[in-house]
Formats: C-alpha cells, sequence, structure tokens
C-alpha cells in the first residue's frame, strides 16, 4: 500500500478505505481496553487520531510507541466517533520504525518555552509552534518566486563570496584561506592579501544589490533571493547574523515605482500565507492571543494575528517623507514625556522605538518613509535635488520596525564618484559597478525585505530567532 500524508488524507478523506500512514508519535493516551495515539507527519498542524485496540495490540505490542517515536500505521479510515477530529484510523497494524526512549526524549506532552525549544533546535521542528512557523516560512518563500514570476522578472544568483561592502557599513565576515598562525605580511607589515585564496580580502556578503543591478541593465527586472550575512554584534529580537533577503532591482523605476512594488510585494506574500496556510496562521494566532493574556491590558494586541494579516493585506501603507517623520515624533506625547531613549532631531537615524512609535501608536499601518538624510544613507541612494536627502525608502511594520530598506539608485556617474569618495571606497575597486554607469546606465531603483522580519510579521513570532531553522548569533553558531 502506498503512504499517504495527513493533510491529502484530510482533504481528501472518504471514510472506508485502508491507508497507510507515516509519523510521529505526538501522544499516546488510553486505558485497558483502547490506546489513542495521535501522529503528526509534518504536513499539516493536524495530528491523525489512531485507535489501537487492545484485543489487537497487547501492552507489549505498543511499548515502544511513545511521544517521539516513527511509526508506520496500516487500518481503515473511519469517521470519528471524538470531538476535536473528522476522522481517525482503526490500527491493524503498528510498526515502530525508530524509538524515542521516554526516559531521555526532551519533548515531553506539556508546553515547553520558546527559550528551551531554542537549545533543541533539532527537534524543535516537531512542535506544532515549530510546525506551523516553518510552513509559513515555506509558503511566503514560494510565495516571493510565484510573485516575481507572474511579473517577469528574472531570478538571479548572486555570489555569496565578495570583495565588495554593498552596505558600505564593516560589518563583514572574512573569508580566508590563510593560515592565521602565520600570516603572510607585505614589507609595510600589512597582512598580504595578494597570498590568499582569492589573490585579495574576500568577504560574505551583506547584500546582493550591486551584482543585482549589473543585471538589471540588461534583464530589465531581476530579483535576488538568497543568504546574507552581517557581523553586526546586536543582540535584539530582530537581527541575525546569518539571514536570508529578497532584493529586487528595476531598471526605468523611480522611488514612487519602488514603493508601489513593495507594497504589493508583501500584501501579495501575506495573502499566499493566508489562503494556503490558514490552519497554521489561526493556531500561530491562538498561540498569541495566550500569550497576550498574562499581558497587562495595555499592552494587548488591539487585533488578532489573522486580523491584522487581513488588514495589512487590504488597506494602502501611509506614505510620508522622513522630514514628516521627524515632525511627527518631535511632537508626539511620547517624546514631549521623554519616553524615548534615543533623541531626535532631523539628521539623526530614528531607531526601533521611534519606527514602532510611527507604526503602532501614529498610523497603526505598516508605513513607507522616504527622503532620509544622505549622510546616514548608504552612498548608491540617489541624491535628491535639495542636496540633503536622497531618494532612499524603509518599510516599517508594526510589531517589527524596519522590514524593507530600498532606494532609487544614483544612475549619475560623477555624483556617484563623487559620494563613494566621500564614504571611502576606492573607485578602482569598484569598476564594474561603475561601468553600468558609464555603458547605457539609466534610473532604476530596488529594495531588500529582511525574509525572516516577514516571516516574524506573519506568524506574530516575537523573536527572530525563532523563525529561522538554525539562528546564527553572536556567541552562537550550534547545529
Ligand atoms: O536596509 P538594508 O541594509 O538594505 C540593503 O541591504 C539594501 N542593499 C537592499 C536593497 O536596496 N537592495 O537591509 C534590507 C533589509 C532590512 O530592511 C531588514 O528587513 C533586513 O534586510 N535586515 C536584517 N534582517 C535580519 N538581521 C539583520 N542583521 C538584518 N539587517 C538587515
Ligand atoms: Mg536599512
Amino acid at each position: 500500500m502506498q503512504r499517504i500524508k495527513i493533510k491529502e488524507l484530510l482533504e481528501g478523506a472518504e471514510a472506508g478505505h485502508d491507508v497507510l500512514l507515516k509519523g510521529w508519535v505526538r501522544t499516546k493516551r488510553g486505558n485497558k481496553y483502547v490506546n489513542f495515539i495521535a501522529v503528526n507527519d509534518g504536513s499539516t498542524i493536524h495530528n491523525l487520531q489512531v485507535v489501537a485496540e487492545a484485543d489487537k495490540f497487547s501492552e507489549e505490542a505498543l511499548k515502544d510507541v511513545t511521544t517521539g517515536a516513527a511509526v508506520a500505521v496500516t487500518g481503515q479510515l473511519v469517521a470519528s466517533q471524538g470531538k476535536g477530529q473528522a476522522y481517525e484510523v482503526q490500527a491493524t497494524h503498528i510498526e515502530v520504525l525508530g524509538k524515542a526512549d521516554p526516559e531521555v526524549y526532551p519533548l515531553q506532552k506539556k508546553a515547553h518555552s520558546l527559550e528551551f525549544l531554542r537549545e533543541i533546535a533539532h527537534l524543535r521542528f516537531r512542535t506544532n509552534t515549530f510546525g506551523a512557523v516553518f510552513r509559513v516560512r515555506n509558503a511566503l518563500a514560494f510565495a516571493v518566486h510565484k510573485f516575481f514570476n507572474e511579473k517577469g522578472f528574472v531570478y538571479m544568483h548572486t555570489p555569496i563570496i565578495t570583495a565588495s561592502d554593498a552596505e558600505g557599513a564593516g560589518e563583514m565576515f572574512r573569508v580566508t584561506t590563510l593560515d592565521l598562525d602565520k600570516l603572510p605580511r607585505t614589507e609595510e607589515g600589512a597582512i598580504n592579501f595578494a597570498e590568499d585564496f582569492f589573490g585579495k580580502a574576500t568577504n560574505l556578503t551583506v547584500s546582493g544589490q550591486l551584482e543585482g543591478e549589473l543585471a538589471a541593465m540588461a534583464f530589465s527586472d531581476i530579483y535576488t533571493f538568497g543568504p546574507t550575512f552581517r557581523a553586526e554584534n546586536s543582540n535584539t529580537t530582530r537581527h541575525l547574523a546569518e539571514f536570508w533577503m529578497i532584493e529586487p532591482e528595476m531598471a526605468f523605476y523611480d522611488l514612487q515605482m519602488n514603493a508601489d512594488l513593495a507594497e504589493e510585494f508583501i500584501k501579495y506574500i501575506i495573502r499566499h500565507a493566508l489562503e494556503n496556510n490558514r490552519d497554521d496562521i489561526e493556531f500561530l494566532g491562538q498561540r498569541l492571543a495566550e500569550e497576550d493574556k498574562a499581558k497587562p491590558q495595555n499592552e494587548r494586541q488591539e487585533m488578532t494575528l489573522l486580523e491584522k494579516l487581513e488588514f495589512v493585506a487590504n488597506n494602502s501603507f501611509e506614505r510620508i517623507t522622513y522630514t514628516q517623520a521627524i515632525d511627527i515624533l518631535v511632537n508626539s506625547p511620547a517624546y514631549k514625556k521623554k519616553k524615548f531613549q534615543y533623541d531626535v532631531s532631523w539628521g539623526s537615524d530614528l531607531h526601533s522605538e521611534h519606527e514602532r512609535y510611527l507604526v503602532e501608536k501614529h498610523f497603526k499601518k505598516p508605513v513607507i518613509v522616504t527622503d532620509y538624510p544622505k549622510d546616514i544613507k548608504a552612498f548608491y541612494m540617489r541624491v535628491n535635488d535639495d542636496n540633503k536627502t536622497v531618494a532612499a525608502m524603509d518599510i516599517l511594520a508594526p510589531g517589527i520596525g524596519e522590514i524593507v530598506g530600498g532606494s532609487q539608485r544614483e544612475e549619475r556617474l560623477d555624483i556617484l564618484v563623487e559620494r563613494m569618495k566621500g564614504v571611502g571606497i576606492h573607485e578602482e575597486d569598484m569598476w564594474w559597478y561603475l561601468d553600468t554607469r558609464r555603458f547605457g546606465g539609466c534610473p532604476h531603483a530596488g529594495f531588500g525585505l529582511g525574509f525572516e522580519r516577514m516571516v516574524q510579521f506573519v506568524t506574530g513570532m516575537g523573536n527572530i530567532r525563532d523563525v529561522i531553522p538554525f539562528p546564527r548569533t553572536p556567541q552562537n553558531a550550534e547545529f
């Protein structure tokens, strides 16, 4: 008999058939007449209840059917008499494929804390919460490709190892095969990277954008979707040292078109998850509601997770300039009551507390902030006519803060070269990037969506470590 997955079984179920089911035991309970075994195979949040009657299965036969064990079950699919499920399997045969000794198996029936589960990340996929989170993550990743494919964008694989620092922030992991105990030196005493594997100093990329721009100058519309790396020592609930980013880049787009695309994109992938993973999102919503009950009234969410996602998918984002954002913040009750830890003034970057005030308290919806001061933004952003701001955009999301960063790019060679000089980037090192401005350059724009922050938004998970299978953060590269 061919194995059937639980999702498929529940969707097209017809009672009366024999089925072969394989999965992992979540719970076993029973009495001297009958045992009820909940089996999950990861295809859906729902378990399938297996009924093993004592006259067919001795205690001995079921002794290894314990939480965590892998089993193969054959039996008849029948309408369930019990609460909570429409179908169950009346077992005729149960084979234990892999035992999980209850004395040492770390996952118990009771709910475990997210912190504890992070320490056993190799097993946490087997919980309802992480099952739901990673199925939603999968749905979102699929929707990313679907969205861009439908629009005729070309998926471009940009390099992971690079010699350039796209964001100019110097937060890179070095890639080297040099012997760290015997570093080759130049005559001046510096490390001689000419002897390194690539003949120059290289790093893990912080962004695929620069190479993405090269491709956009031939295909018009491209996107990247890959891992990026940042050695920033920020131990927050929104930062990872290794995270995935989606970076579309479009020739002949200005900032407005860029913002329109980003908004359409975010709504599209949320809708896809709502349509395809509703059970998971409902489960995660209940989880959040439970968590909320423990909080003081004024810190509770105004909307359920489902309501929030429906709201964001169906309403337009607010759009304001950086200068307007500063005005709102300076005139806010929070500012006047000195509730912000960091000061607000034109020219300084918005901190996450400011971003969250704007989206959560002031507008109560996602906000696209544009036209930031040029001194706080990357060298590639197009300088506005005021010569003080750049055509940048950040999208801020409730509960998250910055979820997208992007801009129209500086296509004017002379201004770009000036900007690079200003931040100490050598023209010679970036000749290939500058060539796009020399040969058939054109107005273009793009943005980067932090994939894990997007997954956080859709799943409602508070800590970014809980939406990537094996998080990389300072002092932590287990698994
Ligand atoms: O704003 P960022 O630094 O922009 C870029 O990298 C541009 N090259 C994008 C582009 O225009 N093509 O990063 C983009 C997004 C942020 O808005 C945030 O969502 C996410 O990437 N991000 C991180 N996510 C997790 N951990 C980190 N350490 C992150 N740093 C940025
Ligand atoms: Mg940014």
